[in-house]
């Protein structure tokens, strides 16, 4: 190991990740019931300009009168290139009272984006007396943030996840698609041709790359990668693929754009049970191969090793974070060193 700690986030649940715009006091009314991991009350993209100020009261209101049980609450502000963003933080802090757990922010480019709601989070916080730290989420879709991820990632204490926000991403970087998410049929491999003068199409994953890229600087500076959305939402299969590829990856969660994919998102990143069931097998077998002075043993005819261990530590905590339900974020609002 290096002799540099990584120092974890808030341990939380975040499989689903449910986006309700905060134009649609109904909808907050029943997200607050749906069950998702994570609830974000949106003041961005989903709401037109004419309606921000109104949106804006609409969630105050709802985090101060909706229960939302288990589930953490977050708020996704507007972009620091607009004039709406600094009021949404000062409203949000001073009015909403003490549910709201994480910020979100869009588009973020630069580690000074952060720096700067940090700064005012910071004020309200100490000036408002409120007891419970907020966290950021940071989405990572545009060029300039995906270049800058890996600062963006180390650039608070109040970071807890980096999320990737397929859409936007796709626009700044010029990725030819028009649909939010899943994959291009242009995006293909062509085998060379067989014995009979066939070839075959293998699609790819255009985000691989993107995705792989958050998990690592998020990984890296013990936060939470998320998957962002998928907007069809009658392609049930196609949803999950996106999200098992993304769990494989190693990213936590999954963005839910309609309640519909709330289960889904659960589904693909509980880790499953064969796979948390060899894992406990993998740590009693090397439990007793250290107590006979070996380092590594086979299991099912596949050696293992202290590599094995750390792999199968995380599967485990991770199933067991799940089982103790939803979040174990304390009011103090950090987590211990690794
Ligand atoms: C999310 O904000 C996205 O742009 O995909
Ligand atoms: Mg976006």
């Amino acid at each position: 190991m290096s002799f540099t700690l990584v120092r974890r986030a808030v341990p939380r649940v975040n499989r689903s990740e449910l986006a309700v715009p905060g134009s649609q006091p109904k909808m907050m009314e029943k997200a607050a019931q749906s069950g998702a991991d994570v609830v974000f009350l949106d003041l961005e993209d989903s709401v037109a300009p004419d309606d921000k100020v109104q949106a804006r009261a609409n969630i105050i209101k709802a985090l101060n009168e909706h229960d939302f049980g288990a589930s953490v609450v977050s708020v996704r502000i507007n972009g620091l290139d607009t004039h709406y963003m600094y009021r949404d933080v000062i409203d949000l802090l001073e009015q909403a009272g003490e549910r709201i757990d994480l910020i979100m922010i869009p588009k973020v480019g630069t580690p000074a984006d952060v720096y700067a709601v940090d700064m005012m989070v910071t004020q309200i916080e100490e000036a408002k007396g409120r007891k419970k730290k907020i966290g950021f989420e940071l989405i990572i879709e545009t060029a300039l943030g995906m270049q800058n991820v890996e600062a963006i990632a180390a650039a608070s204490p109040r970071n807890e996840s980096l999320h990737f926000g397929v859409a936007d991403y796709a626009a700044s970087t010029n990725a030819r698609t028009t649909v939010i998410g899943g994959p291009n049929p242009d995006y293909v491999v062509l085998t060379d041709k067989d014995s009979d003068g066939n070839r075959q199409v293998h699609w790819g994953d255009m985000w691989h790359y993107a995705i792989a890229r958050m998990v690592v600087a998020a990984r890296a500076n013990g936060l939470r990668p998320i998957d962002g959305p998928f907007g069809d939402i009658g392609d049930k299969d196609g949803y999950l693929a996106q999200a098992r590829r993304a769990a494989v990856l190693g990213c936590e969660g999954k963005w839910a754009i309609h309640p519909s994919q709330i289960e889904l998102a659960n589904e693909a990143f509980n880790p499953p049970a064969k796979e948390v069931d060899r894992a406990k097998r993998i740590l009693a077998a090397m439990k007793e191969a250290q107590a006979q002075g070996r380092g590594a043993v086979t299991l099912d005819g596949r050696m293992i090793d202290a590599a094995s261990v750390r792999q199968a530590e995380v599967m485990v905590a991770k199933a067991k974070l799940i089982a103790g339900g939803k979040s174990k974020a304390k009011a103090s609002g950090r987590g211990a060193r690794a």
